[in-house]
């Protein structure tokens, strides 16, 4: 039986500077993805590249003063670097300058000029370089990109245009037709009412700067860089050159890009392929953002964390756990030094790393290092297999729905469960009670094969870990060549294993150390400036204070919380989350700015109680004073407000 291809990418990115945590994020799923593609017998084509020509990449280069091959080859060694650091599995890296994707570019622009839909025109219109977007003055924010709120210029040049107009229905049927092409579906409505306000012919070539590939038929033109750009995913898979690769790996299963330029893959990639007459992606998949005190981490904002430092200071697969762990794939999510070493102690030294060790001992002190063979068991074990049956089942089904977070706390829920059968088992306890022999073989038993499972489960997100509690099980079978298949099933783990003395997986980090002033350790991406020696003291004696968590009564009742009710709501236009709302504290009316638009529609909220911070100090969010924050408790289940039942003014306490 031939395996089903799978066909995976990331974006490839811009290297007009080093790649950010933001960056690494994307490519981690990628990766988890395409792994555990590979684990279920797929045959997967995992690509990644850079995108090395435009405007932005000339003018970067001009400031360093080399030319722009030279600046970006040394960028992209970096990105490449950074894969292998990070444990990549990409099956290939496309570098847009290559030879062979020019001959792509140059071919498919070829193709669609002598099929009539493109043509030569005039320009005259509005460029965002940042982004490297065209834009037209009713698509505006404030007169800023829409996309990144920056300043775009005004150019007027010959060029070529794009018949996208002629191919808006059609892609807007497509959309409609196929619920799975746009993920998650907010972004797939954001795109619908993209559309249908009218889609105008594409600009599709420069002449103002010369770096890009040249127009076959005009070569003072460079190519569009988003043309050039988007049409590398059919580059590596054989499009002109291995019609048989092509046919297996075509249309690609997840285009994984960020948020922002889910339009570019689910609108301008479609109305090109549609050209080729080629079928579509089979899914763009928009990822959310990582941010850094509210703010989206990039790269012109100077806000960024170097994933190469973070590598070096805790491991590859400490920082891919966190990305994959802590945000929700579709949402936008917050990075934060303290939430990844408190997720380090956490879930890897203690919750994980404490399951191998204690496993292992044990297996070490009462068996001399073997595994024994399982013979019946008890209402115990019945319990424990019940859930690593369950376990299973849920993480395979996450996993193919793409809800990576579900699937690693479903991984990590059976970590926790089988450190919780060792505490109801009390293997120490049956090791002293010579007729309890076969249940504590039994115990260790299903520990072991316990671990030889997790090891699997975890293999997509943390691949080195995984192989590492491999070899520690002592289990003979090559890691590589491990498939989920083998965990399917219990009982895998072979009797008579010897198994190896344990190592330890994840030291826990000193957060005692982590806070001690700045000089003392080595500097690390997360840093905040430097303050002063003062102002540390000052600090810690604030820390000591409150090292317990604990508030006195006096901070407590600063805190002014009343009961208010909401009058209007009103979603703050270009973000997702935000939401604009006036609220009655019965005597007095207030505006405020709350991130409930995931959860909350506007006409829902519009009569709601709500409890409101009265006294917190007020913002500036988006231009717009807020003067307030609303409370909601926060679950897997997102944000929900907390909603007393007293009047509005009422003071809660
Ligand atoms: O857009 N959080 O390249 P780019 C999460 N060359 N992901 C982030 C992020 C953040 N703060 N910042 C960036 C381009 N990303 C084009 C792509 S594809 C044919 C051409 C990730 O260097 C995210 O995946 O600006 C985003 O879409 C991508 O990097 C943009 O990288
Ligand atoms: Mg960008």
């Amino acid at each position: 039986m031939t395996r089903k291809s799978f066909y995976i990418t990331t974006p490839i990115y811009y290297p007009s500077a080093k790649l950010h945590i933001g960056h690494a994020y994307c490519t981690t799923i990628a990766d988890a993805v395409a792994r555990f593609k590979r684990l279920t017998d797929h045959d997967v084509f995992f690509l990644t590249g850079s995108d090395e020509h435009g405007q932005k990449i000339q003018q970067k280069a001009q400031e360093g003063g080399v030319t722009p091959i030279a600046y970006v080859d040394k960028i992209v060694a970096g990105f490449q670097g950074l894969w292998q650091k990070l444990r990549i599995s990409n099956d290939d890296f496309l570098r847009t300058t290559e030879k062979r994707h020019e001959r792509v570019v140059q071919e498919i622009f070829r193709r669609i000029y002598e099929k009539g839909d493109i043509y030569k025109g005039k320009y005259k219109g509005l460029y965002c370089t940042p982004c490297e977007s065209y834009w037209t003055e009713r698509q505006l924010a404030d007169g800023k990109c829409p996309d990144c709120g920056r300043a775009v210029a005004e150019v007027e040049e010959d060029a070529y245009f794009f018949k996208m107009s002629r191919y808006a229905d059609r892609v807007l049927a497509y959309i409609e037709e196929h619920p799975d092409f746009i993920q998650p579906v907010s972004r797939r409505n954001e795109m619908i009412n993209f559309i249908k306000q009218g889609l105008e012919d594409l600009c599709i070539s420069r002449t103002s700067f010369d770096w890009g590939i040249p127009v076959p038929m005009a070569p003072d033109h460079v190519i569009y860089v988003w043309f050039d750009a988007l049409t590398n995913y059919l580059t590596p898979i054989g499009f002109l050159d291995d019609p048989e690769k092509f046919e297996k790996y075509w249309p690609a299963d997840i285009h994984l890009v960020g948020k922002e330029i889910v339009r570019f893959h689910s609108i301008i990639w479609p109305c090109i392929l549609m050209a080729l007459d080629l079928p579509l992606p089979k899914m763009v998949y928009g990822h959310g953002w990582l941010i850094v005190d509210g703010d989206k981490m990039s790269k012109s904002k100077g806000n960024v964390v170097d994933p190469v430092q973070l590598i070096d200071e805790f491991g590859a697969d400490a920082i891919r756990y966190f990305l994959l762990r802590e945000i929700n794939l579709g949402q936008d999510g917050n990075f934060s030094r303290d939430a990844l070493i408190g997720r380090i102690n956490a879930d890897l030294a203690n919750d994980l790393g404490n399951l191998l060790h204690r496993t292992l001992n044990m297996i070490g002190k009462f068996q001399g290092g073997v595994v024994e063979k399982a013979l019946g068991e008890s209402e115990i074990d019945r319990a424990f297999l019940a859930e690593a049956e369950n376990t299973i089942v849920a993480y395979e089904r996450e996993m193919e729905e793409m809800k990576l977070q579900s699937a690693i706390k479903t991984a990590w829920a059976f970590i926790s469960r089988a450190n919780k059968y060792i505490d109801e088992t009390m293997p120490w306890a049956l090791a002293k009670d010579a007729a309890k022999k076969q249940t504590l073989t039994n115990t260790l038993y299903n520990l072991a094969e316990s671990l030889r499972r997790i090891s699997v489960l975890i293999e997509p997100f943390m691949p080195e870990t995984a192989e590492k509690i491999w070899r520690q099980l002592g289990i003979e079978a090559e890691f590589a060549a491990v498939r989920f298949a083998d965990v399917r099933t219990w009982g895998g783990f072979a009797a008579g294993t010897q198994v190896k003395t344990p190592e330890q997986l994840f030291p826990r980090i000193d957060v005692e150390a982590e806070e001690k002033p700045a000089e003392d350790r080595k500097k690390s991406p997360m840093e905040k400036p430097q303050t002063s020696q003062r102002k540390q003291k000052e600090q810690a004696a604030k820390k000591a204070e409150a090292s317990d968590g604990i508030v006195t009564f006096d901070e407590f009742s600063r805190v002014d919380l009343r009961a208010a009710e909401i009058l209007t709501a009103e979603r703050v236009p270009d973000t997702e989350k935000l939401m604009r709302l006036t609220v009655s504290l019965g005597a007095e009316e207030r505006e405020i700015v709350s991130g409930i638009a995931e959860f909350y529609a506007a006409d829902e909220l519009v009569g709601k109680k709500v409890v409101l911070v009265a006294n917190l100090k007020p913002a500036k969010i988006r231009g717009i004073r807020s003067h307030g924050m609303i409370l909601c408790t926060s679950s897997e289940d997102g944000l929900r407000l907390v909603e007393p039942a007293a009047p509005a003014g009422s003071k809660v306490k």
